[in-house]
């Protein structure tokens, strides 16, 4: 592999953010606690599964991110997959500022950290390395414990949020069956 190929050109933001736009992506509230043992959290729509041996996963932090140092110090988070039922959970985990958990309810996770009530899946990690890569952070944690919760995960995509929708059986891209 040829590891001296000069980097792609440089894609202006907003083309940039238009093409990722394309593809849906969960949206995943990442808590934990400050040293008082106060909950916090933010919203990233980059939490994905990384290994099944060990359980691993990923999810990418820009830089700015004024949760992540705590969550960092912590040395553990729970991924929150949000449901459908719950952009009011969204929209006050991906502002900025102080008490971004009020009104929020939760309940203590196995590993101590905040488990949000009504969230679709709740997956307990452990920090296990993180990697600058340009603006971001990409984070890796190995799942301690796991459950899950109930209702749709919310899904966004371009800007906008939504949920999925299931093609009806059967497939339709397959012919229909001829007598
Ligand atoms: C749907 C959605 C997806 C997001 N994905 C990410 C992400 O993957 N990484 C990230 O750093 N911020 C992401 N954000 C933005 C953060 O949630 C937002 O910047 C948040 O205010 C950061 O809070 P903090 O500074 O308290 O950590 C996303 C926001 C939304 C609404």
């Amino acid at each position: 592999m040829n590891t001296t190929a000069p980097p792609a050109p440089v894609a202006a933001a907003a083309d940039y953010r238009q093409m990722f736009g394309l593809l849906p992506t969960g949206v995943t509230a990442i808590t934990g606690l400050t040293d008082e043992g106060k909950p916090m959290g933010f919203v990233v729509g980059t939490f994905q599964s990384l290994s099944l041996e060990p359980a691993l996963v990923t999810f990418c932090v820009d830089k700015s991110s004024s949760t992540w140092p705590t969550l960092r110090n912590l040395g553990r988070f729970t991924a929150n997959i949000l449901s459908t039922g719950q952009l009011p959970v969204c929209r006050s985990l991906a502002r900025k500022g102080e008490d971004k958990f009020t009104g929020i309810d939760y309940s203590e996770s196995p590993i101590g950290t905040p488990r949000i009530d009504g969230a679709t899946a709740w997956i307990d990690c452990q920090v296990v390395s993180e990697v600058v890569a340009g603006d971001h952070y990409m984070i890796v944690g190995s799942v301690s414990s796991m459950e899950a919760g109930a209702g749709e995960a919310l899904v966004f995509r371009g800007g906008k949020f939504g949920e999925f929708t299931l093609w009806p059986t059967p497939d339709p891209t397959q012919k229909a069956e001829t007598k």
